[in-house]
This record gives structure tokens, sequence and C-alpha cells, in this order.
């Protein structure tokens, strides 16, 4: 069976393949670090052997569970935000019909978010569309006291009544901490279903644990392969496979050669709309981990070829401080051919027998080629198809080579105090009980 692979010689005419060669010792010592649990944020490193430690039983129990949302609920919201959001959404959406929503049949419960937003509108619009439905909720947040989350939930628990409390017990599900925070409260007294965040993995390390693969099972996808693909590159990106060989190594000495090169920006690029929170999901992965210290490659994202149309400019002939990794999907799902026109007004009669994605395939390789040119190095990550197995692989080898690359870089990988700083003002400015101090400085500031 093929593996995804990464390509980097569109690298080379920028940094030289012996120049990432010589990683070898570094990357060795920081996988050593993290088996080890010896570096920066040791306490965070759940996922690092996660994929191999998930049991057969607890698959079986989500699954079970999810099963219980399938058969009540017409809708089920997953609310949560940051790491207790994007894995799921990444890996639903990039398995979804891409008009799944609007069809008159559904073959299960239509998957909706909420919680990663404060708007009003949102939320008027999310109570007012549940008014009518049977619905379910999947409360997700590790710490169980996210503003945003927590919000959407106290709204969504009031439509609740329409329930009635036997079937909210039903199909309501916190994962949540094991004893801390509101959300797990409020489970344990009103009697909902509950899942446990491991206090060892970090948010956005989290898509592998109850958090990603409860949603993922109640939207119908096969969390059982989405979970061998990424044992499969625990495996791969494991301290026992040679450097050149790893591809997990082989990116994080890439990407910050090209970063202590002058490289400030990393652009993920897809070519399949479907991938867009695949997207979302990795800025946070590196976002989050690397950006501190007054450090850290800059994680940018666009869907092409829509993109090429607005930001395709820039990348091809502005700032060069930029570098792209592509997904890249060999094999689409389905078959589609361009069909021949006798009148050829669009003049398209060229296509005329190829595939559709051929097609696809040209931009992507014509749009390689002039970025290359035009100063932009690019390395490609290659997908044999996009389904649950591979979604897996991509998630784990994303989340390894980001631990690799975080300590490469000299930064702990797993924290985030920066994220504090808005919120802070944000409770200040609310007058949250506990931020007195705070209000009054915030308040001679305006
Ligand atoms: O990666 C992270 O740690 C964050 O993005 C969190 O997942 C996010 O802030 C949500 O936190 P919580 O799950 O505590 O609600």
């Amino acid at each position: 069976m093929k593996n995804i692979s990464l390509n980097i010689d569109k690298v080379a005419g920028f940094v030289s393949k012996e120049t990432i060669a010589a990683y070898e010792p570094q990357v060795k010592a920081c996988m050593e670090t993290l088996e080890n649990g010896t570096g920066k944020g040791n306490d965070f490193l759940g996922w690092l052997h996660l994929p191999s430690s998930i049991t057969a039983e607890h698959l079986a129990d989500l699954k079970a569970t999810a099963q219980v949302l399938r058969d009540n609920c017409e809708v089920v919201v997953v609310a949560g935000i940051g790491g207790s959001y994007l894995g799921a959404r990444a890996v639903i959406e990039a398995l979804s019909n891409s008009f799944q929503w609007l069809k008159a049949k559904q073959d299960g419960p239509v998957i909706v978010f909420a919680g990663h937003n404060i708007s009003e509108d949102y939320l008027f619009e999310l109570t007012a569309y549940l008014k009518d439905k049977k619905f379910g909720v999947i409360n997700i947040s590790k710490s169980g006291t996210t503003t945003e989350t927590a919000l959407a939930f106290r709204l969504l628990k009031q439509c609740e009544d329409q329930l009635g409390k036997e079937m909210a017990k039903k199909v309501i599900v916190a994962v949540t901490d094991a004893k801390k925070g509101a959300a797990r409260v409020t489970a344990d007294k009103e009697g909902y279903q509950t899942f446990i965040i491991p206090d060892n993995v970090g948010g956005r390390f989290s898509v592998l644990t109850p958090v990603g693969l409860l949603p993922i099972a109640v939207a119908g996808f096969d969390i059982e392969k989405l979970v061998e693909g990424a044992r499969t590159m625990e495996t791969i990106c494991g301290p026992a496979t040679p450097f050149a060989e790893n591809p997990a190594a082989v990116y994080a000495a890439t990407r910050n050669e090209l970063y202590k090169d002058g490289k400030k920006i990393e652009i993920l690029v897809n070519f399949n709309p479907k991938l867009h929170y695949m997207n979302e999901w990795w800025k946070q992965l590196y976002g989050e981990s690397e950006g501190k210290d007054g450090k850290g490659i800059y994680p940018s994202a666009v869907d092409f070829s829509t993109d090429l149309h607005s930001m395709g400019q820039w990348i091809q002939e502005g700032e060069r401080t930029i570098f792209e990794t592509v997904i890249s999907i060999e094999n689409p799902e389905h078959t589609l051919q361009v069909p021949s026109d006798s009148e050829n007004l669009d003049g398209l009669n060229f296509l005329a027998g190829k595939r559709v994605d051929e097609v696809n395939k040209m931009a992507e390789l014509g749009t390689q080629l002039a970025h290359v040119d035009g100063g932009v190095p690019n390395m490609r990550l290659i997908v044999p198809e996009l389904n649950e197995y591979y979604l897996g692989e991509i998630i784990y080898f994303f989340e390894k080579a980001c631990g690799i690359s975080g300590y490469l870089l000299g930064v702990n990988p797993f924290n985030q105090p920066g994220v504090e700083a808005y919120k802070k003002n944000m409770f200040a400015l609310l007058n949250k009980p506990g931020y007195e101090e705070e209000s009054k400085a915030i308040q001679a500031r305006l």
C-alpha cells in the first residue's frame, strides 16, 4: 500500500540537498528529546504515541455514542474552538460531499459548528435553525471555560427544552477534562455522557482524541481507518526510520533552513476545496506552536485555483520571503470528462475527452513551475487519495514534523501563552468578576 510522501526537489534551487541532509544530527536530537520527554513542554507529549495506544474498545465506545446521535438527530452541533474544533472540521469537510447539506435526503445528521465565534447573527441564525429540528450537541472544551464555546453551549442548552430531559441526556455529549471546568460540572449535574481529553494532549494536537474522533464518527466516517493511517505514520516518522526516508524529519529540516534563508512565510496550498479546513487546522498547528519568542514561520494558506486569481499575483511577484507546501491529491474519488462540443463556442475542444483532474493537475504543475521561476521554493506532499486512511497519515505527519520543527527553532511548541492577552482584555472590558484591577486599568486607556 502506498503512503503519503514528501517531494522537496523544487527546493533545490534555493537550499541545497546537502544543506538539508546536514540537519540529520540536529533532527535526531530533537526526535530523541521528544521520545525521552526531556524538552520544553514535555507534559504535553501525549500525542506522540497516541495512534498506537488507541484501543479497539475506545473506538467501539466512540462509535456506539456516535450511533446514538446518528439515530436520534437530524442535526448535530459540534461546539468548540481552536484545537477543539478545527481538526474535526478539517476531516469532515475533506470527506463530505461538497453539496451534502443541500441534499433533500440526508444519510445521517447534518453537522454544523458553533462555539468558534461570538457573532450574534451566527448564533441567532443557528438557534433559529434548530427550533424545529431534532438536534444533538457535542460540547468540546478541554478547559471547559472557553468563552466562545461556553456562550454557544448556554444558548444551545436553552433549546434543550424542545428535546426533553431524557432525550437531552442521550444526545448531548461533553468532551472535556476528567475533573475540572464548567463543561465537566454541567455534564455531571445534567447526566450528559462524557469523553475525556487526556491531560497530556494539547488542543491543536487533539484531533485523534474524542475531540476529533467523536464528531468524525457522527458524520459517518471511518475512525478506525483514520487511526490506522496515523499509526502507519507514527512508524514511518519514528526514530527507527533513516533521516532521508522520514518525511516529518525532512519537512521540519527543510522549512527551518528556508526560514534561516529569509523565507519567513509558508503557504499551504491545495487544489481541492475540500481541503480548505485542513489548511485552517495546519495554520493553527504551526502558528500556535512556533509563533513565539519573537520567532516563527508565519503559516498562511490558499485554495487554488481560485486564489490564483487573487493571491496568485502576490505569490508570483511580491516580496520574496515565501515558500509553498502543496498538498497534492493523486487520484480524485470521481471521474468526469470534459465533453466535446460541436460548436466549440468557448474554444475548449482542445480539452475534450480529458479528465477534469488532468486539467487541474496541469494547473498544479504550471503553477509550481511559475512560482519556482518567480523565486518561491516549493515542496509537495503527495497523497494517493482523499480518504480516512490518508487523512490520518497527513495529520500525524504534520503533528510529528511540528514537534521536531519547533524544537529545531528553539521554542516550546506545546504552549500558547500569547493567546491569553486578548482574553484578559475582553474579560476586563466585560467586567468579569476577578478582573476588577484590569478593568480599571483598561478603562483608563480608552
Ligand atoms: O490548541 C489549543 O490549545 C487551543 O487552540 C485550544 O484548543 C482552544 O483555545 C480551545 O480551548 P478549550 O478546549 O479549552 O476550550
